[in-house]
């Protein structure tokens, strides 16, 4: 038996078939179109083209960034896709298919932190938090080993907690999201911040966007803050700190053993992961007197979501 697994990315798709353990045997990567049609052709083709290979293809798991609904075929609003307004996205990608298999849809997060949960860093927690920190900021919720989705399928919308009031503009509309201040976007900001605040540091900034802070992206952050930069260093201490608080915030709530925290920021790992650490033992309701959970780095890295997704589409 075999799954056909499917990462809806801003930039890219990815498209992986998976075996019994959910190990990627064989993957496609294609770019993204806006463009509702064109994703469920692109999916629909490589699933045929996976077809030629694989003759024993069960379900077609796919993580997509958004609000999915309870029956894991509806998306009911994305940022990314403006076509995706309760949107059945399993239903139209399975009219295409030759050899008829479910479709089985899952947000994007809630896919990483299940794969991270079966087969990365959250393997033999109880109470598993991720946190998937990119473009946007991602969650993940998994209680007593379920991962856990609501009332409506909208649970773990994490990156949407409101942490500042009147704070800044979301692209889901609402002011003040967590996702504002820890997200790849948050640091490009703070980082561009710090530059116009600091000129006489910024030189390796600079050098790095080759003297355009406009092309300031996250990956030079990162690289700058590796090497010691105090300006690279600012930016990664303000989005870990607000993790932190955000950690601490939903510890308010569920009381996990465990955060996972991936995306693509954390290949600095403790860069980010001490800050963050520092500030939710700070703002931690009763911390003095209480177990702490585990802030770690992910393991799977990029390939989470389809490890995630293949698992979910057959279970
Ligand atoms: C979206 C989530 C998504 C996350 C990571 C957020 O802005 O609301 O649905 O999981 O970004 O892509
Ligand atoms: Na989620
Ligand atoms: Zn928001």
């Amino acid at each position: 038996m075999h799954t056909l697994a499917v990462d809806i990315g801003g930039t890219k798709v990815a498209v992986g078939v998976c075996d019994e353990n959910d190990t990627i045997v064989r993957s496609w990567t294609v770019p993204t179109e806006n463009d509702a049609d064109r994703i469920n052709e692109t999916i629909a083709g490589l699933y045929e083209k996976a077809l030629e290979s694989f003759d024993d293809i069960a379900a077609i798991g796919v993580s997509a960034a958004g609000n999915v609904k309870q029956d894991r075929r509806t998306v009911n609003f994305s940022a990314n896709i403006p076509a995706w307004i309760n949107y059945d996205l399993s239903g139209h990608i399975e009219d295409l298919l030759s050899k008829k298999v479910p479709v089985v849809v899952e947000n994007d997060a809630n896919c990483a932190g299940w794969g991270e949960y079966v087969h990365g860093a959250g393997k033999g927690s109880t109470n598993m938090v991720m946190l998937t920190v990119g473009t946007g900021l991602g969650g993940a919720i998994v209680l007593n080993g379920e991962l856990y989705r609501g009332s409506f399928g909208m649970a773990a919308e994490l990156g949407h907690l409101p942490m500042v009031p009147d704070g800044d503009t979301c692209g889901c509309g609402l002011r003040g999201c967590a996702e504002r201040y820890v997200s790849g976007s948050a640091l490009e900001r703070f980082a561009k911040a710090a530059i116009r605040r600091r000129p006489k540091d910024a030189t390796r900034l600079m050098e790095l966007c080759n003297g355009n802070v406009e092309d300031l992206r996250g990956p030079m952050i990162s690289r700058a803050a590796q090497e010691g930069d105090v300006l690279g260093l600012y930016a990664f201490n303000k989005i870990g700190e607000w993790l932190g608080r955000t950690m601490a915030a939903i510890s308010a709530v569920l009381d996990p053993d465990l955060y996972v925290i991936g995306g693509g920021v954390i290949a600095v790992g403790d860069i980010l992961l001490e800050p963050a650490r520092q500030a939710y033992d700070r703002f931690l309701q009763a911390s003095a007197y209480r177990p702490h959970a585990q802030i770690v780095a992910a393991q799977a890295g990029q390939d989470a979501g389809m490890i995630g997704a293949a698992n979910l589409s057959v279970r």
